[in-house]
C-alpha cells in the first residue's frame, strides 16, 4: 500500500516507520523543514529506543521517505493525520487547528479513492468535521474518513505498534474497511484482532482507554495513602487485587502521580467533551483533581521527611522525565515537586540519565548533576522521582557516606524498606509504612 503520514512527531514517525517495516511505501510529511532534513539524515528528534534502526532500514529499503510537500497524496491509498492535538490553553479542550489545517491541505491533493485516517487523539465528532472540510475544499474528491487511534506508550512505542492488543478502526465505509484491512494485514495475520466500529465510537474508545488507565493509577495511588495510615503495603494490595483477572496487575504501581503528554491532556479533554454534551464524568473529574493534588503534595512529603522545614536544606532529585526510557518532560511529576521544594526554601540538585536538556527548559534555579553520586553528595535527602533502571542498584553505602543526612524518599518504591533502613537510612516511600 502507499501511505502518507501527516505529522512526523511521536505518533507519526513511529507509525510511519512501522508501516514501512510491514512492507508499505510510506512518506512521512512535516511542516518543519529542519526536522525533515534531520530525518533524511536519519537523525531522530525524539528519544524512542530502536526507532533510529527502524527508520534507517525503511529508508535503505526504499519504503520510507520524508518530505515537506504533499505531492505523494495523489498516489496514496491512505493518508494518516498524526499532527498534534495539544490541550488548548485555558479551557482544556483539544486544540484541533492543526487537524483542520491538515484536512484542508490534504483535500487539495486528493486523486482517486483515498482513505483519510485520524490517528491523532481527537475528540468525538472530529472525523465528521474532517469530512466536512474535505468535501467543502474539494467537492469532487472520492474519499472516506476513518478513525484509527494509537495506543503507543512512549519508550515502548515500536513494541506496542508491532504487538498491539487490538487495532481499532472507525469507519462504516466498506471500501475504507478494505483499505484499512490491507494496511494492517501484516499485524492481524499474527492474531492482533482488528475491530471495526463507527467513527465516533472509535474516537471515544481512545479517550475511554486513557481515562480508565489514568483512573486505575489514581485508584492505587489513593489506596497507597490509606495504606500508609493503616500500616498496610500498597504493593501487596496491588498484587492481591491484580491477580483477579477482571482487574489485572498492570498500571497498579503507586507513585508520585501520572504525567506525560497523553493521560493529563486526554482526561481533561474527555471531561470537557462530556460537559459540552451535558454529561458530567464525575469519576474522570475526580481522577484529574486527585492526580493534580498528588503531584503537588509530593514536595510536602519530602519536607515532612526532614521534619517540616526545608530552609537551607539541600535535596537531591533522581529522575526528571515523566517516566523512564524517554526524554519527555511533559507534565512530569518532577516539575511540581521541584517547584514546591524551591518554594519551601530548599536548594535542589537533580540528575536524569536522558532528560536534563529537556528539563532545563522547564526547571531553572537548580543544579544539574552528571550522575546520581554527584547529585547525592552533601544532600539532606535523596528523592527518587522516576524509576530509571540506573537508580535500582545504587551503591547506597557510598551514597550514605556522602550525604549530609541519610534520608531517602522513594516515590516509585524501587527499593525494599528493610534493605534501606538496614543500612541506617531514614526511608520513606509510597504506601508502605
Ligand atoms: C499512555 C498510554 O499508556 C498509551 O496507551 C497512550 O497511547 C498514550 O498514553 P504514556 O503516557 O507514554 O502512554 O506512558 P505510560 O507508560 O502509560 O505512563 C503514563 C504515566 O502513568 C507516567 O507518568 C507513569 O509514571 C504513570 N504510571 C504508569 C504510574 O504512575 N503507575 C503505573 O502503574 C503506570
Amino acid at each position: 500500500m502507499r501511505i502518507v503520514m501527516i505529522g512526523s512527531g511521536y505518533v507519526g514517525l513511529v507509525s510511519g516507520a512501522c508501516f514501512a517495516d510491514f512492507g508499505h511505501f510510506v512518506t512521512c510529511v512535516d511542516k518543519d523543514a529542519d526536522k525533515i532534513a534531520a530525518l533524511k539524515r536519519c537523525e531522530i528528534p525524539i528519544f524512542e529506543p530502536d526507532l533510529d534502526q527502524l527508520v534507517r532500514t525503511g529508508m535503505d529499503g526504499g519504503r520510507l521517505k520524508f518530505s515537506t510537500g504533499l505531492d505523494d497524496i495523489a498516489e496514496a491509498d491512505a493518508v494518516f493525520i498524526a499532527v498534534g492535538t495539544p490541550s488548548r490553553r485555558g479551557d482544556g479542550h483539544a486544540d484541533l487547528s492543526y487537524v483542520h489545517a491538515a484536512s484542508r491541505e490534504i483535500a487539495a491533493h486528493l486523486q482517486g479513492f483515498t482513505v483519510i485516517v485520524t490517528k491523532s487523539t481527537v475528540p468525538v465528532g472530529t472525523g465528521d468535521e474532517v469530512e466536512r472540510i474535505i468535501r467543502e475544499t474539494n467537492p469532487a474528491a472520492d474519499f472516506a474518513v476513518a478513525s484509527n487511534p494509537e495506543f503507543l506508550r512512549e519508550g515502548a512505542a515500536i513494541r506496542d505498534f508491532q504487538h498491539p492488543d487490538r487495532i481499532v478502526v472507525g469507519t462504516e465505509d466498506e471500501r475504507a474497511q478494505k483499505v484499512m484491512g490491507d494496511v494492517y494485514r501484516p499485524l492481524y495475520l499474527n492474531q492482533a484482532p482488528i475491530m471495526f466500529t463507527s467513527r465516533r465510537t472509535s474516537e471515544l474508545i481512545k479517550y475511554a482507554a486513557n481515562a480508565f488507565l489514568a483512573t486505575k493509577i489514581t485508584f492505587i495511588n489513593e489506596m497507597a495513602d490509606l495504606a500508609e495510615q493503616v500500616g498496610a503495603n500498597v504493593q501487596e494490595i496491588a498484587r492481591g487485587i491484580g491477580l483477579d483477572n477482571r482487574i489485572g496487575t498492570k498500571f497498579l504501581h503507586a507513585g508520585a502521580g501520572y504525567g506525560g503528554s497523553c493521560f493529563p491532556k486526554d482526561t481533561r479533554a474527555l471531561a470537557k467533551t462530556a460537559l459540552d454534551h451535558g454529561i458530567q464524568l464525575r469519576i474522570v473529574e475526580a481522577t484529574l483533581t486527585a492526580n493534580d493534588n498528588r503531584k503537588r503534595a509530593m514536595a510536602r512529603k519530602v519536607a515532612n521527611a526532614l521534619g517540616g522545614d526545608l530552609h537551607g536544606k539541600t535535596i537531591a532529585v533522581l529522575g526528571l522525565t515523566f517516566k523512564p526510557d524517554t526524554d519527555d518532560m511533559r507534565e512530569a511529576a518532577s516539575i511540581p515537586l521541584i517547584t514546591g521544594l524551591l518554594d519551601f526554601g530548599a536548594k535542589v540538585k537533580a540528575h536524569d540519565p536522558v532528560g536534563m536538556e529537556q528539563a532545563k527548559k522547564e526547571l531553572a534555579g537548580i543544579e544539574y548533576c552528571e550522575d546520581p553520586y554527584t547529585c547525592a553528595r552533601g544532600a539532606d535527602a535523596l528523592v527518587i522521582v522516576t524509576e530509571w533502571r540506573q537508580f535500582r542498584a545504587l551503591d547506597l553505602e557510598r551514597i550514605k557516606n556522602s550525604m549530609a543526612t541519610p534520608v531517602i524518599v522513594d516515590l516509585r518504591n524501587i527499593y525494599r524498606p528493610e534493605d534501606v533502613r538496614g543500612l541506617g537510612f531514614k526511608y520513606e516511600s509510597i504506601g508502605r509504612r
